[in-house]
């Protein structure tokens, strides 16, 4: 293990870093070579580092590798029908539905998309409807009280696939569109 110190020292320029977040992109197509355990453990262990509001760490996870079980969450309503071709599905199921476990989870989920980009291995975010949400406590046997929403797939991802394309720059806004110096107006 190493400690927080250590962990800066990467061997990357600052500048190698900033690519390496700049570049992370959500993946929906993956190949169907496995995953080592130690990818989806290290996936785990950033996930685990978090920071939370008042570090209460509200969250616990599902791994998922059992295909049939993928196809059935790839199947509840929501925008996750990829979620089919994950090597393994990793489902967020956060304490309690109010603000702060919400922002908590959007960090967590981040963190592991890019502990997974660190390895070469894509990944995604999927959000379950209300409904989908219900059916997938069903099926995994998770308590109605918690938080299900987030669904991360993890994969290598697919060489001809639409994530490898080049991000366009109009992919997202222009700095100017965004960046207000000193005032808002
Ligand atoms: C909170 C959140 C929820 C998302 N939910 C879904 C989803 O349900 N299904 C999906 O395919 N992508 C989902 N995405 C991924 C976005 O569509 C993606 O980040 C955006 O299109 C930019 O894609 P890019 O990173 O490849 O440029 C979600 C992203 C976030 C941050």
């Amino acid at each position: 293990m190493t400690n927080s110190n250590d962990a800066k020292e990467t061997g990357c320029t600052p500048q190698e870093k900033i690519s390496f977040l700049r570049g992370l992109r959500q993946v929906r197509q993956f190949r169907a070579e496995p995953l080592p355990q130690g990818v989806v453990d290290a996936v785990l262990e950033v996930a685990r580092w978090s920071g939370s509001a008042k570090n209460v760490q509200s969250w616990q996870f599902v791994v998922v590798r059992d295909r049939d079980t993928l196809g059935k969450l790839a199947g509840y309503e929501g925008f996750v029908s990829y979620v089919k071709d994950a090597v393994v599905g990793i489902v967020i199921v956060m304490d309690a539905d109010d603000e702060r476990n919400t922002y908590d989870e959007g960090r967590l989920s981040e963190r592991m998309m890019l502990a997974a980009d660190a390895q070469g291995v894509g990944s995604a975010i999927a959000w379950w409807s209300e409904q989908g949400a219900k059916d997938v406590k069903a099926l995994l046997g998770i308590p109605a009280e918690r938080r299900v929403r987030t669904i991360i797939s993890l994969g290598y991802p697919h060489v001809e696939a639409h994530n490898n394309r080049p991000h366009p720059a109009q992919a997202r806004k222009p700095l100017s569109e965004l960046v207000h110096e000193e005032r808002y107006s």
